[in-house]
Order: C-alpha cells, then structure tokens, then sequence
C-alpha cells in the first residue's frame, strides 16, 4: 500500500488530500500538522474551512484511509510520498521584504523530513513557492540525507476557493515537473499513477522542475491581469458612459480571449493572486529584468487603485464626509462560497471607511468576528506579527465597527450600503425592507456588480455599481481621483 503524507493541513493541503484519499482507496493518506487546533478541528463536525462540498469528502474518508494527526514525524518517517503544503507568505522584513515569499515554514519542513527520513523519499512541493525553491529544498535534504534518495517534484495545485473540490475532481490539468533523470522520471511516474485513478492521462502535463514552478506563477499572474484589466476598463466606463458589463461580453465572445474571468469588481483578494505577482516580480528584479518586473507590478498597482477608487466613490456621493455615518458592509471574505479572508478587497475598504471616521456595520456569512477583527488590526504584510491598531473612536471610545447577525440588521439605520462580497443570498435580498430601514437618501454601492440596478433605482436608492453609467447624482459629484 503506498503511504501518502501531507504536511499542512490548511486551504490546499486538506481539499486535495481528501480527494486523493477519495479516489484512491489503495492508498492511505495522513495529514499532518504542527497546530494540533487545526488537526482536532479536521478530526470534529466543525472543520477548519469552509468549502463547499468537502464535508461529505471528509466524513466519508475520514478513518478509512484519510487521517488527520499531529504526529509530524511519524507519519513522515512512514511515508513514500511526502507533500509539503506549509504556508509561504511574503516576507514581512528583511531582503525582499514586502515581495519575497518567506520560506520559513518550507525550509523547517524540509530539515524535519531529512532528520526522521529512513527510506527513500518523493517530496512533492505544493505550496506556491518561487522558481528554483525546489532546487534549494533538494540541497537541504541531500546534504542532511544520511545516504537516503530524495527526488523532489513539483506539484503546483490550481484549485480556487469555493469551488475546490470540483476544480480537484475534474481539473483542467494537473502538472508535475521533476529532474530530467531516471530517478526523477520514476518519481515523476509515481505522483501521476496517483492521480491517474480519476484524472484523464491527456490533462497529465510532465515537465522540467522550473517550468512546473514557473507555471504556476505564470497562471495566477495572468488570471490576476485579465481582473486588473477589466477593472481598468470599469474606471474608463464610468468616465465614457459605457458598461462595463457589456463591454466584457463583447470582448469576451472573443474566442481568442474567452469570457471567463473577466467580472469587474472592487479588487481581487486571495492568499494566491497578489503573493505570486510580488514573487515574480521580485525574481525578475533578481535576474535584472526590470521592465518585465515593472509590466506585472503594473497589476498590483491598478488592483488597489480600484480599492481606494471605491472608497473615493463612496465618500465623494456622500457629501464628502462619512464621519459618524453608519455603512453596511456586506460581505467580507475575498470571494463567495469561502470564509476565506486573506487579502480580501474588504480590509482595505473597511480600512478606508474607517479612516474617513465612518462607523461599520459587517455582516458575512462566513467570515467570524475574531477573524475580522484581526485582519482589520493588522499592518498590511503583518499577519505573522499583529500590531493593534486603535479600535475604537479617540473622542468618544465607542467602538466604530461592529458585527450584524444578518443583512437587515447591517442595513438598520445606514447611509449607505458597500457589497464588497459577491454571496448568493446578498442578490435575493429584500431591498424594498432595507430601503425602509435606512437613512436617506440611501445609498448602495455594489462593489460585485450582482444588484439589479434599475430595480433598486426604482426602489429609491442612489447606485453605484462598478463600471455602469452613473447614477445622475454621482456625477454631480466632485471627481473621483
Ligand atoms: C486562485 C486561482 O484561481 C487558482 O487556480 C490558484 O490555485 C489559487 O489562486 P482563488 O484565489 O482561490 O484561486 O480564487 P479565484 O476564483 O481565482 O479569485 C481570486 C480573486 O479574484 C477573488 O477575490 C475574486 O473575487 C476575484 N475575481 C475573480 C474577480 O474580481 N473577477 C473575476 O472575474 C474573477
Ligand atoms: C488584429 C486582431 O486580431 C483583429 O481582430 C482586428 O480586427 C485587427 O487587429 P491582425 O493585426 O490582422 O488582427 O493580426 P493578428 O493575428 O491579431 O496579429 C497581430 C500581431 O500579433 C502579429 O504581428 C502577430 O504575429 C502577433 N502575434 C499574434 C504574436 O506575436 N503572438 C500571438 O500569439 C498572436
Ligand atoms: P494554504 O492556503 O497554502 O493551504 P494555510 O495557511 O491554509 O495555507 O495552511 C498551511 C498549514 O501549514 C497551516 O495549518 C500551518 O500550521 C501548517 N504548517 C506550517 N509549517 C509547518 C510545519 N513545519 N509542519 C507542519 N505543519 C506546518
């Protein structure tokens, strides 16, 4: 029976290793991880994340050949196949502070696995990390190896948030890369028989290390600049009077360009989008290529000019002040379908609110107040060291941000309305209920573009909605920068 063992029990490691255990009942999969909270949580009722579809994965894999421990180093000693999926944020300081993935967790990983190792070993990189980590994680286990064989391949996973279980049941393609010998060929042949228990042999792509590395990289960074250019266009719709929803079906009938991926919003979030751009932009900056690294900065860039745009648009249609003025913040994971908050548009924009002194009203289905109070007390690259910022209003000690229990409550009482996630239910609302409820003139800006506008119109509310002809008020206003 081959033995599979993951380390990180977290967004990727947990959904793709369920999957593998799913579809291959001849192999037994552990699932290990340093926080013995998350493991005991993978173990109960009330996993660790959300992710639809997954539950019923777990629960049915889960004791038969999936496993969830905190014993690292057994299960690691054990295995044939070692998946690493530990987190690799950017670095917070030092070099490459601010661009750099910080390898921390990665290289600790990888000593643990050359200390307990006693048979050969497959490392499996699957943690998004720069091109060429491979090449270093092999240089720590050969030189720490005590005779053992290492190959290491690199797994690169595409599953998106919310979707992950469909993306890993039926994938578009899955791409292995390892060294071009016949060890690394063995590897290679090892990982695919795996997934050749459910993925067609023709969405198997086999290439070298730094192309699989690279790939990944490459994906998320063009997936990130079809978002960064739509949203461009948004700014240029609001200006000409052209929608940008239209604008984006024309262009995407285009089969040559294609129609996914092309939704204007208030800004693309995810632990994925903006970490892989910073690490590619920083390994052309290594390699001296400075125009190729300012064209893919260049998407960062616009992404959180279309943050601070809204922001702008929000407290410009007010009379320029939002101060002591309640807001709804509807929605505040990075997209629907995930209580996912990494790098979500909404901490920048809540940020933003705040700062003009505004007092928040959040409601997310799925996003915990611990979680939102965290992400909006924290400096921008400081997830790994909290500083608290002030909470709560200097003059008065109130507290200037709270949770709702649902839409209607957010609503009481608000200005306006700020949909910041693109949730199912947040379309089926009763807008005529809340209009009642809110102070006037109500105002609804629909970061997402999931609000029937003439509708709401008609109800009584000002509308913005991204990249839509302006509402006659809006434009009245004063410019947005
Ligand atoms: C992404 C990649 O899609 C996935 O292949 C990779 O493995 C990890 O990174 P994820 O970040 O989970 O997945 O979600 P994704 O669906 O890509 O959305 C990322 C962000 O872009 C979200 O904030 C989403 O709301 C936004 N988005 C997406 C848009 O603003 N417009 C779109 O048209 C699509
Ligand atoms: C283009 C548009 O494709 C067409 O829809 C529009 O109406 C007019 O402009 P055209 O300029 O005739 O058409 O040719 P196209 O096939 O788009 O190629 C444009 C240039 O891009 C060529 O120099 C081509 O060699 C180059 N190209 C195209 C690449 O370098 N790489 C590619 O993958 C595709
Ligand atoms: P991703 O989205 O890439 O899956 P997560 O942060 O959700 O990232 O998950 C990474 C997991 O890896 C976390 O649960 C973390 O505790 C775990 N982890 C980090 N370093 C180690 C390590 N050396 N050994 C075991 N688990 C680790």
């Amino acid at each position: 029976m081959v033995k599979i063992c993951c380390i990180g029990a977290g967004y990727v490691g947990g959904p793709t290793m369920a999957i593998i255990a799913l579809k291959c009942p001849s192999v037994e999969v552990a699932v290990v991880d340093i926080s013995e909270a998350r493991i005991q949580a993978w173990n109960s009722n009330q996993l660790p994340i959300y992710e639809p579809g997954l539950e019923e994965v777990v629960k049915q894999c889960r004791g038969r050949n999936l496993f969830f421990s905190s014993a690292v180093e057994k299960h690691v000693s054990e295995a044939d196949i070692i998946f690493v999926s530990v987190n690799t944020p950017t670095k917070t300081r030092g070099l490459g502070a601010g661009k750099a993935a910080d390898l921390t967790y990665w290289e600790s990983a990888a000593r643990m696995i050359a200390d307990v190792s006693k048979s050969d070993k497959i490392v499996v990189e699957k943690s998004t990390v720069p091109v060429k980590t491979a090449e270093a994680i092999e240089k720590i286990l050969t030189h720490n190896s005590k005779g053992i064989s290492f190959q290491i391949l690199s797994n690169p996973e595409f599953l998106a948030e919310g979707t992950a279980i469909q993306d890993l049941l039926s994938p578009d393609r899955v791409l292995i890369g390892g060294r071009e010998t016949p060890g690394g060929s063995k590897a290679i042949k090892a990982l695919k028989d795996v997934y050749a228990q459910w993925v067609p042999e023709d969405r198997i792509i086999t290439t070298n290390l730094w192309s699989a590395e690279l790939s990944k990289l490459a994906a998320n960074a063009f997936l990130a600049q079809r978002i960064s250019s739509v949203n461009a266009m948004s700014a240029l719709c609001e200006a000409t009077g052209a929608d940008v929803s239209q604008v984006s079906h024309a262009v995407g009938k285009d089969t040559r360009i294609g129609p996914k991926f092309l939704n204007s919003s208030v800004g693309f979030g995810g632990s994925c989008f903006q970490k892989d751009i910073l690490n590619l932009v920083y390994i052309c900056e290594c390699n001296g290529l400075i125009e190729v690294a300012n064209y893919w900065k260049q998407v960062i860039k616009v992404n959180d000019y279309q943050k601070s745009r809204f922001v702008n648009r929000v407290v410009a249609s007010m009379f320029n002040t939002v101060s002591g003025k309640k807001i709804a913040i509807l929605g505040f994971a990075f997209k629907k379908d995930t209580g996912d908050t990494r790098e979500t548009p909404a901490i920048d924009v809540c940020k933003g609110l705040l700062g003009d002194k505004a007092r928040l009203s959040i409601y997310d289905p799925q996003v915990t107040k611990d979680q939102i109070e965290r992400d909006l007390s924290m400096s921008k690259f400081g997830w790994d060291h909290p500083v608290h910022l002030q909470l709560t209003s200097p003059a008065t000690s109130e507290q200037i941000w709270d949770v709702a229990v649902d839409a209607y409550e957010a609503a009481k009482n608000a200005h306006g309305l700020c949909i910041l996630t693109e949730w199912d239910e947040f379309r089926k609302l009763d807008y005529q209920k809340i209009f009642n409820n809110m102070r006037k003139p109500a105002f609804m800006f629909d970061g997402r573009n999931i609000v029937d506008v003439a509708k709401l119109r008609e109800i009584g509310f000002i509308v913005y909605s991204i990249g839509k002809p302006l509402d006659p008020w809006l434009k009245d206003m004063p410019a947005v920068a």
